[in-house]
């Protein structure tokens, strides 16, 4: 399903909205270029999941990974500045997977082989609007409960 939001508090206040869709654990890819607004949605969510206030949720370029709740409820990460398999496993990216809390990573989509084909996504891509302002449209896709048992695939 598809939202729109015209401004950065509109993109919070989705986000805050998507919060209620989200797995309660495991991980979801937020992707978009470059100043998208994935930061901006991510203060939405972690403010609703984790009982934070948005203003406290900044992006993790540098740290890599932010925490918020405690004990964490949702880990933020961002990929950008990563260039190889080896070290996004070692942030923990597997052990993190394994928790009670959402993982909302940025640039998540170019590792997915080790976040996994069945993680959500939220993908926000540029309306332009008037020649110099533009809103963001925000796709969410949780992957299809398996209707197949493992069992019956033998
Ligand atoms: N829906 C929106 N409409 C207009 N501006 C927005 C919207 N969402 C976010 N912005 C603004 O866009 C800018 C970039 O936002 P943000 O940092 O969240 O992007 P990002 O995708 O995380 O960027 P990066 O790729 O650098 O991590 C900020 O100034 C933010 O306030
Ligand atoms: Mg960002």
């Amino acid at each position: 399903m598809h939202f729109e939001a015209h401004t950065p508090e509109e993109m919070i206040a989705l986000g805050r909205i998507l919060a209620y869709r989200m797995p309660q654990q495991g991980a979801v890819i937020v992707s978009g270029e470059l100043g998208a607004g994935k930061t901006t949605l991510i203060k939405g969510i972690a403010a609703e999941r984790a009982g934070v206030d948005p203003a406290v949720v900044s992006s993790p370029t540098f740290a890599l990974i932010h925490e918020y709740g405690e004990p964490p409820t949702v880990y933020h990460l961002d990929l950008y500045r990563l260039e190889t398999d080896a070290e996004v496993l070692g942030l923990g990216l597997i052990d993190l997977l394994e928790e009670d809390a959402l993982v909302l990573i940025e640039w998540g989509e170019r590792f997915v082989h080790l976040i996994g084909a069945g993680a959500a996504q939220l993908t926000i891509s540029e309306i332009p609007l008037s020649p110099g302002t533009s809103a963001r449209r925000v796709l969410y896709t949780s992957p299809a409960p398996s209707s197949v048992a493992p069992s019956s695939l033998a």
